[in-house]
């Protein structure tokens, strides 16, 4: 398991599963009542960008500095998509982009005092940083274990609220990534069967538009036949800066079951903005291999 975050923290792909993330966030603050949040692959909470790893790699200039750059002058229905997100990377960050919050981070800053978190993180390493990172927070219990496996125990929350993210690395070149799309969704079948009212996001690469829809449609069959989830309570957000296929990574989305009232029309103002902005395009290609997709997914087709 080689897999490190540092590497890829703020880059286009966390842009979106993070913007996703914190518009989900957002709205379940707009009830009193406690949730919970749960992340299964939590990764170290906490990212320098002046690391050794950040810096020899360029991904989170192309990301998160190009919208902390822009954000200021985009249009307002574009400002309020990414605020919940932008505040809180703006508040850690007062003397210039230098810390990027990881999910368990970015999810801790949104919640409330009355609220809880689950973290699991397998890799021993990236665990002890995450428990320096958050291991403080009283809200919060760390996990050394493998995400999926821990899931089910976890649901339903007793608060009966809340939100899980699944968030596995997906590593390149290794049958462990293939392995993770099965994974998860075994994970989201287990899971929603048990808790059928959570909110879900599913993040996942897309180099292969193939590979993706096929899982997509295999994830939205499942969940919708056997885990009972009605097709209007799914969604798809996916993002791409160059041509999928092209490079190392062209494109990444979140699969999101019971999105939260209002957090579609908060990502249908964003993600132009944002695959225009972070657009990866190579110079000599004419028109541009950016773009986007916010839709209801369809069942795979029966063969
Ligand atoms: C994509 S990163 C997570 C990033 C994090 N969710 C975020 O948005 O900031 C995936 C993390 O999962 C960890 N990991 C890999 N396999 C795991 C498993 N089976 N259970 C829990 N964590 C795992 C890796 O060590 C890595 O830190």
């Amino acid at each position: 398991m080689n897999y490190r975050h540092a590497f890829h923290a703020g880059n286009f792909a966390d842009v979106v599963k993070h913007v996703a993330l914190a518009l989900c966030l957002d709205r379940l603050n707009a009830k009193e009542a406690p949730y919970r949040y749960i992340d299964t692959h939590a990764g170290v909470g906490r990212y320098d960008l002046t690391s050794d790893e950040a810096l020899r790699s360029p991904e989170w200039r192309d990301g998160v500095a190009r919208v902390w750059e822009a954000e200021r002058s985009a249009p307002n229905a574009v400002r309020a998509a990414l605020a919940p997100w932008l505040n809180i990377i703006r508040g850690m960050n007062s003397g210039g982009l230098r810390d990027y919050p990881g999910s368990p981070l970015l999810a801790a800053e949104l919640m409330r005092q009355q609220d809880a978190l689950r973290l699991c993180e397998l890799h021993p390493e990236s665990a002890a940083a995450l428990r320096l990172a958050m291991g403080r927070d009283k809200r919060v219990k760390i996990e050394e274990r493998d995400g999926y496996e821990a899931l089910p125990a976890y649901l339903p929350p007793p608060e009966r609220r809340g939100l899980v993210l699944i968030d596995p690395p997906f590593e390149e070149g290794t049958s462990v990534r293939k392995l993770d799309f099965e994974w998860m969704a075994g994970a989201a079948l287990k899971a929603v069967k048990r808790w059928p009212g959570g909110t879900y996001i599913f993040w996942r690469p897309i180099k292969d538009i193939e590979a993706v829809e096929a899982f997509d449609g295999e994830l939205v069959s499942l969940l919708i036949e056997q885990g009972g989830i009605a097709p209007e309570k799914l969604l798809v957000a996916d993002l791409w800066v160059r041509e999928i296929g092209q490079g190392p990574l062209s494109g990444a989305g979140v699969v999101i079951v019971n999105p939260p009232f209002g957090v579609a029309d908060h990502l249908r103002a964003a993600l132009p903005w944002l695959s225009n902005l972070m657009d990866q395009t190579p110079d000599e290609q004419e028109s541009t291999g950016a773009g986007w997709r916010l839709e209801t997914p369809a069942p795979a087709e029966p063969s």
